[in-house]
């Protein structure tokens, strides 16, 4: 019997990882799969997302830059998708229809909570970014109940936006990235920034950090992000970077497809050796 088909859809995606990642999680379940990334242009998303399934295909991951194309596309979407205002996974459900779900905002939880032991319930957190990124953690970032959840952006319009999509969050408060200096200090500081890709980094004091303080970057590379170095030299206990998020939302998204949960230390592991 032919494997079940599943694909990772955007542009541009010759670097991604996925295709790696699930072939290590279907090796470590004995689950039947093929997984592949694929460039899509952008004038052919829609087409090529209804040609996957209309041939039998099982499930997409999206990124970018499609993932809000596939919210609209879906017909039902996952509490986490509608909160994202954009979705990472694709699959149909009993009845055919095409539903969606985001898995970063768990994926970033748990590689928080599980992988590096932080627990975020009644600590104060800081999140830098108002984009989809930031937009995408919010809501799971808020289900671990932080006594304070601030988010901070360059242009403060978009922070107040964002905080308005989450009116019964009281714990959430938002503002510029300049009037962070008059802010008690945060144990728990995310970059959901894309400053780090270009290893520029918004101006940030070290007092913001607070004592014995944990900063998380979204993104990874083979060398510590200038957001990581910015939280060793402010005197972090931990500075992580996103490859754990990265191996965490493709295994919740593995779990919706096969019902099963991969282990994913052993993957990110092995990704961290090949960086
Ligand atoms: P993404 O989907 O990755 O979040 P985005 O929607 O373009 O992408 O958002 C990028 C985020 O990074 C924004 O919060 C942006 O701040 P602005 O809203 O002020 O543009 C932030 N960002 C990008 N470069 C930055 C920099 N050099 N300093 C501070 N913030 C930066």
């Amino acid at each position: 019997m032919n494997p079940d088909r599943y694909a990772v859809l955007g542009n541009p995606i010759a670097h991604s990882w996925s295709p790696r990642i699930h072939a290590a999680f279907a090796a470590q379940t004995g689950e039947s799969i093929s997984y592949v990334a694929q460039q899509v242009d952008s004038e052919q998303f829609e087409a090529v997302v209804a040609d996957f399934f209309a041939t039998q295909g099982r499930g997409l991951n999206i990124t970018l830059p499609y993932k809000q194309r596939a919210y609209a596309l879906a017909s039902q979407a996952a509490p986490a998708a509608q909160q994202a205002g954009a979705a990472n996974t694709l699959y149909l459900d009993a009845n055919q229809q095409l539903c969606c779900d985001n898995t970063d905002g768990r994926g970033l939880v748990r590689d928080l909570v599980d992988n590096h032991g932080v627990s975020l319930r009644d600590q104060s957190v800081l999140l830098l970014g108002a984009g989809g990124a930031a937009r995408s953690v919010l809501g799971a970032l808020l289900s671990e109940q932080p006594a304070r959840l601030h988010i901070a952006n360059r242009t403060a319009q978009r922070a107040l936006e964002l905080r308005r999509l989450f009116p019964g969050a009281d714990v959430l408060s938002a503002g510029g990235l300049v009037q962070l200096d008059a802010e008690e200090p945060f144990a728990i500081i995310i970059n959901a920034t894309s400053a780090g890709l270009t290893s520029s980094l918004p101006d940030l004091s070290n007092s913001l950090l607070a004592p014995q303080g944990v900063c998380y970057d979204m993104v990874y590379g083979a060398e510590a992000t200038a957001f990581q170095r910015w939280g060793a030299g402010a005197g972090a206990i931990l500075a992580a970077d996103g490859l754990g998020m990265l191996v965490e939302q493709a295994a919740e998204a593995f779990r919706i497809w096969r019902g099963v949960r991969p282990q994913t230390r052993p993957v990110i592991e092995s990704l961290r050796r090949s960086l």
